[in-house]
C-alpha cells in the first residue's frame, strides 16, 4: 500500500524534467539541434561545427570554427598518466569500462576541477569533447598492442579521432562518415545518459564526475549497449536461416530486439534513413552488403509483427563495421559523439541552478519491532 498522496509516473515516462534549449526530439520523426533539423546539418557541417553548436549555443564564424579544431586537436594529446593507466587496464574487460575509470581519472588532473566559472566549464568541456575520443583511440591501440599514435594538426577532430583509433589514414568516404555518424549521434534530449549527466551536476559536482555518471548509463544495452547486441545478433544469424522464424522465435521468448523501439519516436526515428544511407554507401562489399540484406529484412519482419521501427543503434552497428570498428567499441564510439551532447547538458544544468531529486512513492512496511543480531 502507497503512503503518497503522488501518482508514481513509471520510467519518468513523458515527465519534463527542465527546460533544454539544446535538442528538440519530435515523436513526429524529427530531431532539431538548436532550432537546426539534423537533415539540413548532416553532409553540410564538420562534427566540431555541431559540438560548437551545441556548447555555444550558436553555430561559428569560420574562424571560430578553426580555432575551435585547433584547441580540440591539441587537447587530443593525452597526458602520458592516462596511457599508462590504460596499459594497466585489465584486458578483459568491456573497453567502455576502461573509458569511464579514465574519464574519471582526468578529474583528478584537473586542480580546478571544482571551478563551475563559464570559463573554466567551456574549457573543460573542449578538453573533454577532445579527450573522450583520443581515449577511446588509445585504449584500441593499448589493447592490440600498438602504441597511441599523435593526431595530426591537418584533420579536425573527427578524422583524427578515426585515425587514431584504426591507425590508418581515413579515405575521403570514412572520414564523410565518421563526420556524419558523430553528428547523428552528438544530442538527443533527456535520453538516460544525458539525464544522469544533468543529475550528477545539479548537485554541483564536476562534469568529470557527471561525465563518469554518463558513460555508465550509456553503456546499458537498453542505451548505447543495444548497437553491440545488434551485431551479436547479425552474427547469430546463419546465413540459411530464416529471419521471419528468427525474430518470431525472440518475440515468443518474450525478448526484446536490439535496435528496435524507442521512448520518444512514434515514427521512425530521423537518425536511421542517415545511418542506412551510410550503409548503403558500403554495399559493393561483400560483408556490407550480407549484413545490410540481413538489416533489411530483418526491419520488415519486425515492423511486421510489432509494427516497430529501427532505432539509432541498429544501422549504426553495421556502419560501425564498414569503417572498422569492433563491436566492443561501438558503444565507445557513441560516447565519443555523445560527450559534446553531455557536456553541453551540464552547462545548461548548471545554469538552471536547480537540484534534480523526485520523490519515491514508499510501499514498504511500518512500525516493525527490532531484533538485536543475536536473536534474529
Ligand atoms: N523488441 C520487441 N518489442 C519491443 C521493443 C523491441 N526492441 N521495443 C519496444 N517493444 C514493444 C514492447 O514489448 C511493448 O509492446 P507491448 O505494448 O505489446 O507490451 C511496446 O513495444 C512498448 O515498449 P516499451 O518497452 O514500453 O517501451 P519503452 O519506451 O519502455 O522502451 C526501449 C524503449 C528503447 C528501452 C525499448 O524499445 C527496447 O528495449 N529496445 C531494445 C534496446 C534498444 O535498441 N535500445 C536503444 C534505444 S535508442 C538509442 C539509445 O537510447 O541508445
Amino acid at each position: 500500500m502507497s503512503v503518497n498522496e503522488k501518482a508514481v509516473i513509471r520510467g519518468l515516462r513523458d515527465v519534463a524534467a527542465a527546460e533544454t534549449k539544446l535538442s528538440y526530439v519530435d515523436p513526429n520523426g524529427s530531431l532539431y539541434y538548436l532550432g537546426y533539423n539534423i537533415d539540413d546539418l548532416i553532409g553540410r557541417v564538420v562534427y566540431a561545427e555541431v559540438a560548437y553548436l551545441l556548447a555555444h549555443k550558436r553555430l561559428p564564424k569560420k574562424q571560430e570554427l578553426d580555432e575551435f579544431s585547433r584547441q580540440l586537436v591539441i587537447e587530443m594529446n593525452l597526458p602520458d598518466y592516462i596511457i599508462e593507466s590504460i596499459k594497466k587496464a585489465p584486458r578483459t574487460c568491456p573497453p567502455i569500462d576502461v573509458l569511464r575509470t579514465e574519464v574519471s581519472h582526468l578529474g583528478e588532473y584537473d586542480p580546478d576541477s571544482g571551478d563551475l566559472s563559464e570559463a573554466a566549464n567551456f574549457r573543460r568541456a573542449t578538453r573533454l569533447i577532445a579527450q573522450v575520443p583520443a581515449i577511446v583511440a588509445a585504449i584500441n591501440r593499448i589493447r592490440l598492442n600498438k602504441p597511441p599514435l599523435t593526431p595530426k594538426e591537418d584533420f579536425g577532430l573527427a578524422k583524427n579521432f578515426l585515425y587514431l583509433f584504426k591507425g590508418e589514414i581515413p579515405d575521403e568516404t570514412e572520414a564523410s562518415v565518421i563526420h556524419r555518424f558523430m553528428l547523428l549521434h552528438a544530442d538527443h534530449g533527456f535520453n538516460a545518459s544525458t539525464f544522469a549527466a544533468r543529475v550528477t551536476a545539479s548537485t554541483n559536482s564536476d562534469m568529470y564526475s557527471a561525465v563518469t555518471s554518463a558513460i555508465g548509463t550509456l553503456k546499458g544495452p537498453l542505451h548505447g549497449g543495444a548497437s553491440e547486441k545488434v551485431m551479436d545478433m547479425l552474427d547469430d544469424i546463419d546465413l540459411e536461416q530464416d529471419i521471419d522464424e528468427y525474430i518470431q522465435g525472440l518475440l515468443d521468448e518474450k525478448k526484446k530486439i536490439m535496435g528496435f523501439g524507442h521512448r520518444m519516436y512514434k515514427a521512425q526515428d530521423p537518425r536511421t534513413k542517415h545511418l542506412r544511407g551510410i550503409v548503403e554507401e558500403f554495399v559493393h562489399r561483400e560483408r556490407s552488403l550480407a549484413l545490410y540484406n540481413r538489416c533489411i529484412q530483418i526491419e520488415n519482419s519486425v515492423y511486421e509483427k510489432k509494427k516497430i521501427y529501427p532505432n539509432v543503434d541498429f544501422y549504426a552497428a553495421v556502419a560501425m563495421d564498414a569503417i572498422g570498428v569492433s563491436k566492443q567499441f561501438y558503444p565507445l564510439f557513441f560516447a565519443s559523439s555523445r560527450i559534446s551532447g553531455w557536456v553541453a547538458n551540464i552547462i545548461e544544468q548548471y545554469e538552471d541552478a536547480v537540484l534534480l531529486r523526485p520523490s519515491a512513492d514508499y510501499v514498504g512496511e511500518f512500525g516493525k519491532r527490532f531484533i538485536p543480531i543475536e536473536e534474529r
